[in-house]
């Protein structure tokens, strides 16, 4: 009779080649079918800007892209996004230059201690892909799922503001109206 501990183990070992598109690279690499993508990201690939939070899917602090559209990272298997593109922070900065909501995250002092930029970044990123002119309201629902100990919030929404040009049309506006 196979033991509850040796049945485990039996499935951890259980890998299978996982077919994927890592930050516009594609690669296969062998995962366990229990692997979470976050420990795939992490632990094989080194993207270690994907962060680890609660690990219980509270924080958002490992949210990436999977094709374009945020995902919880801890929360999802490895093998579960076969032939998907994911994108990390990592793949934000091109060429050694922020992007542009780096740039503002780091102008609009959105990011204090940082472990939760990631995260934040990503979520914002996937929220101005799919609506490049969200209302203030828009970007606090993008990030609802999304904690941050630091800044009090105001300040990211501020440089998801001004990443998307819609704080410079609000002084825009406050000058006409003057
Ligand atoms: S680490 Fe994934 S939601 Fe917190
Ligand atoms: S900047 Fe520290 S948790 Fe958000």
């Amino acid at each position: 009779m196979v033991s509850r501990k040796g049945s485990g183990d039996m499935n951890q070992n259980t890998k299978r080649i996982l077919r994927i598109q890592v930050n516009g690279r594609w690669r296969e690499d062998a995962v366990a079918d229990n692997q979470l993508l976050l420990d795939y990201l992490r632990e094989q690939l080194y993207l270690t800007g994907t962060k680890r939070g609660c690990d219980g899917g509270e924080c958002g602090a490992c949210t990436v892209l999977v094709d374009g559209r945020p995902r919880l990272a801890c929360c999802t298997f490895a093998v579960a996004v076969e032939g998907c593109h994911v994108e990390t922070i990592e793949s934000q900065s091109q060429d050694g230059r922020l992007s542009p909501l780096q740039q503002a995250f780091h102008e609009k002092l959105g990011a204090q201690c940082g472990f939760c930029t990631p995260g934040m970044v990503m979520a914002a990123e996937g929220l101005l892909r799919r609506n490049p002119h969200p209302t203030e309201a828009e970007i606090r629902e993008a990030l609802g799922g999304n904690l941050c100990r630091c800044t009090g919030y105001v300040k990211i929404v501020e440089s998801v503001q001004a990443a998307c040009g819609a704080e410079k049309n609000a002084d825009e506006k406050m000058e006409e109206r003057a």
